[in-house]
């Protein structure tokens, strides 16, 4: 099939290349030039593991191609897909839909023949009719379809993701589309058997709930963690209870320093909004957008703490920037609200991460960015674990405990042992753990 994929971010990317890697004809098309002539040469703008070599693979291959215009990629597609940015807007929370909008415009001069319109950007419920009106004005001649198709792909495991989904969400309103769909997917959908047809409006909504759901469990174990702090009990045991039970399930119930990333933060607010809007409160999701909220300054909060009230004039070390590990992305990242809050009471930050640096050094201020963990802690009053990175579970303790001016280590993940670090005379302290249990010899601080 021949696709056209508008917008080449994190998803119109990823989708291109593994639509492209299982036998489609892609293009995608991008108004950035400069952002087509790196891709043209290969050159991926951001880090996701396996895509360089795929991307490399399929340009090579001729499967794939970039343009900064659509005219002739639309004009021949089967499938065209809208992957633009949805971006938090200014004022009420809602999704801004000026890229999709412009899109779909664009794309409906270009149709030619019968073409698939599948809107792939997260958009709120209603969107897929608006965008239809919007085209059909706009040539009332196209002859397509809009269909919605959610994407959940995960940063740092998108490749395996799109070639093993749980299921693939289609919302189409017009039975024209279900075909083209199914031809589309029959590379990866084990006969159809992954592929969910549901109307339009279900399939824009159930990637919000999605996400929603999600970021309501992270929300609900940091409350746990807490929770278990102040009871003496242990997180995770806790989890590991829970999430034998089917029904929850074990995954998303690891606490943290809270939620961030392109989707969770973004979906969570505007999905609150559409409440609003149609007078249908989601007050577990406001819930959700709170306790993260308070979760990021809690942390900060724990830092000082662990520090004896009073970092001013303090060095602390942060390892991991990045919203979670495998990714280069900061976007709505704990570790930003988090340095930011230890800089306003007078600490220095000095922070290492394995792929974060370049886009930290954009947004963070007057922090020493190290070349290595070590770097980081040398000096350093406290080491903060904010990101999980493989790399940080087999750190050299016995040297960072010799080239810190005070060892403590504050561990947002729990990925380190406590009873490993106390022994090597750390002040260790994770996240909803018993702290009497764990460190006889230190006075408890709240
Ligand atoms: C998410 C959804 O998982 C994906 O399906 C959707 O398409 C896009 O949004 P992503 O943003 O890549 O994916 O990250 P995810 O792995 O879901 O993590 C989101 C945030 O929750 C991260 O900051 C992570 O650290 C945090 N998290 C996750 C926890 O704090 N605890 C957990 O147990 C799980």
């Amino acid at each position: 099939m021949r696709i056209a994929v508008v917008g080449t971010g994190y998803v119109g990317l990823v989708s291109g290349a593994c639509f492209a890697n299982v036998g489609h004809l892609v293009t995608c098309i991008d108004l950035d030039e400069s952002r087509i002539t790196d891709l043209s040469n290969g050159k991926v703008p951001f880090f996701e593991p396996g895509l360089d070599a795929m991307v490399a693979e399929n340009l090579g291959s001729g499967r794939l191609s970039f343009a900064p215009d659509m005219a002739q990629s639309v004009a021949n597609a089967d499938v065209v897909l809208i992957a633009v940015g949805t971006p938090t807007r200014r004022g009420d929370g809602q999704a801004e839909l000026t890229y999709v909008h412009a899109a779909a415009k664009a794309i409906a001069v270009h149709i030619r023949n019968f073409t698939v319109v599948i809107t792939k950007s997260t958009v709120p419920v209603g969107t897929g009719d608006e965008v239809e009106q919007m085209m059909r004005r706009a040539n009332p001649a196209a002859d397509f379809v809009v269909v919605s198709n959610p994407e959940f792909l995960r940063q740092g495991n998108a490749i395996k993701d799109f070639a093993y989904p749980d299921r693939i969400i289609v919302g189409i309103d017009d039975a024209q589309a279900k075909p083209v769909i199914e031809q589309l997917y029959a590379p990866i959908s084990e006969d159809g058997n992954r592929l969910v047809f549901t109307g339009r409006r279900s399939a824009e909504l159930t990637k919000y709930a999605a996400n929603a759901f999600l970021a309501m469990k992270v929300s609900f174990i940091n409350e746990i963690a807490d929770l278990c702090e102040k009871t003496g009990a242990d997180v995770r045991d806790v989890s590991l209870g829970l999430g034998l039970d089917p029904r929850i399930g074990p995954k998303f119930l690891a606490p943290g320093p809270g939620f961030g990333g392109s989707c969770f933060p973004k979906d969570t607010l505007a999905l609150a909004q559409t409440g609003r809007e149609f007078g249908s409160p989601m007050r577990l999701v406001e819930a959700t957008i709170a306790i993260n909220e308070q979760r990021k300054h809690a942390m900060a909060q724990r830092i000082i703490d662990t520090c004896g009230g009073d970092v001013h004039g303090k060095k602390i070390a942060v390892l991991g920037l990045t919203f979670k590990p495998n990714t280069d992305d900061l976007r709505d990242a704990s570790s930003i609200a988090i340095i930011e809050a230890l800089q306003g009471v007078g600490a220095s930050i000095a922070a290492y991460d394995p792929q974060g640096t370049r886009p930290a050094q954009a947004i963070l201020h007057d922090v020493e960015f190290c070349a290595d963990p070590y770097a980081a802690a040398n000096n350093a009053e406290c080491l903060v674990l904010v990101t999980e990175w493989d790399i940080f579970r087999s750190l050299d303790f016995n040297r960072i405990h010799a080239s810190m001016t005070s060892p403590r280590v504050v561990d947002l993940r729990n990925i380190f042992d406590p009873s490993v670090l106390q022994s090597l005379g750390f002040r260790y302290r994770g996240l909803g753990l018993p702290e009497i249990k764990y460190q006889p010899g230190f006075e408890v601080t709240e």
